[in-house]
């Protein structure tokens, strides 16, 4: 098994023997992550982190990774402390912070944005989520959490819920459940489909999927629940987007019984109840911790091969 990106962009890049290689590599992370063990890979090297959209959970596993690991982190969270503010294009701040950076991290509201740096500059690029488009570290962390508690990802039956047409991470997600020959259900109101493209590119990889705005349809044949949020800040008209808001609502009544585990790639508005959190189904802290060993994995990987 071996690692063969220089970038991290998009998971249809990705070869099933990289994803493998970086979810075996996080197994022997989580010492660390837990720091019961210590580790010093990164030391002298630094990460530059380029965040042009909010984050909690991505931003702060990729500083702890990079910091568990040994290494530094620089950069800004908000474009409103950088000169981004006083005008300076994508290009240009790019280009600085990989002057200064081992390998870059890039969260943006365009799609494509992360494509175009990684063209710009030497070091690794990894996306963060760009727009609508991909966020495939949150898919690795996403197969990673359905290895540990399944054993596998091959024969599982995930539904992926809510928001599926602006929703980044079931974009990513779905391509490798693909790979990995999992079966899927795409649960969403008609208005927030997943894309055509990407369903025409599952069923060219003979992909097993199903749609339904109904979510009882699927209740009692899934492993994995996969609930997004309806991702407001993507829609073109605010009208629309409070007609489709809680669509649905995922609580412990509706579970009852069921034999699943309930994920999310967080934050959370209102579709999972708390009474859901401190279940047996509730995954979905647990999934974000996994973030850091997979980052780790992945940086490491990266940064190394790239030496
Ligand atoms: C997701 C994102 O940014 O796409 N968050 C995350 O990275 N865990 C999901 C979301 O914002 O709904």
């Amino acid at each position: 098994m071996s690692f063969s990106l220089k970038n991290v962009i998009s998971i249809k890049d990705f070869s099933k023997d990289d994803i493998n290689f970086i979810l075996k590599q996080a197994e022997e992370m989580e010492p660390v992550a837990r720091s019961q063990k210590m580790s010093q890979t990164m030391a002298g090297k630094i990460l530059g982190m380029m965040f042009y959209e909010p984050s909690t959970r991505t931003r702060l596993s990729f500083e702890t990774s990079m910091k568990r690991l040994g290494g530094g982190v620089i950069g800004f969270a908000e474009t409103g402390a950088s000169s981004v503010t006083k005008g300076e294009n994508l290009a240009d701040t790019t280009r600085m912070v990989a002057e200064y950076a081992d390998a870059l991290v890039i969260r943006h509201n365009l799609e494509g944005a992360a494509r175009y740096v990684s063209d710009i500059v030497d070091v690794p690029v990894i996306n963060a989520g760009d727009g609508a488009g991909q966020h495939p570290t949150q898919t690795l962390l996403d197969l990673y959490t359905m290895k540990r508690v399944f054993g596998k990802i091959k024969g599982l039956n995930v539904a992926l819920i809510g928001d599926l047409k602006y929703g980044r991470t079931v974009h990513s997600l779905s391509y490798a459940l693909g790979m990995f020959g999992a079966k899927m259900s795409f649960v969403s109101p008609p208005e927030l489909r997943m894309p055509q493209e990407t369903l025409h590119d599952l069923k060219g990889a003979n992909a097993v999927t199903q749609e339904t705005n109904d979510i009882n349809n699927v209740l009692d044949e899934v492993d994995v629940l996969y609930v997004t949020r309806i991702q407001k800040e993507r829609f073109p008209d605010p009208e629309e987007y409070l007609r489709i808001k809680g669509a649905y609502l995922i609580n412990s009544e509706l579970l009852k019984g069921k034999d699943l585990i309930v994920m999310h790639p967080l934050p959370r508005v209102d579709e999972i109840t708390p009474d859901v959190d401190d279940t047996k189904y509730g995954k979905y802290f647990e999934q974000a911790f996994y973030g850091v060993p997979v980052r780790m994995a992945l940086l490491d990987a990266l940064i190394k091969s790239f030496e």
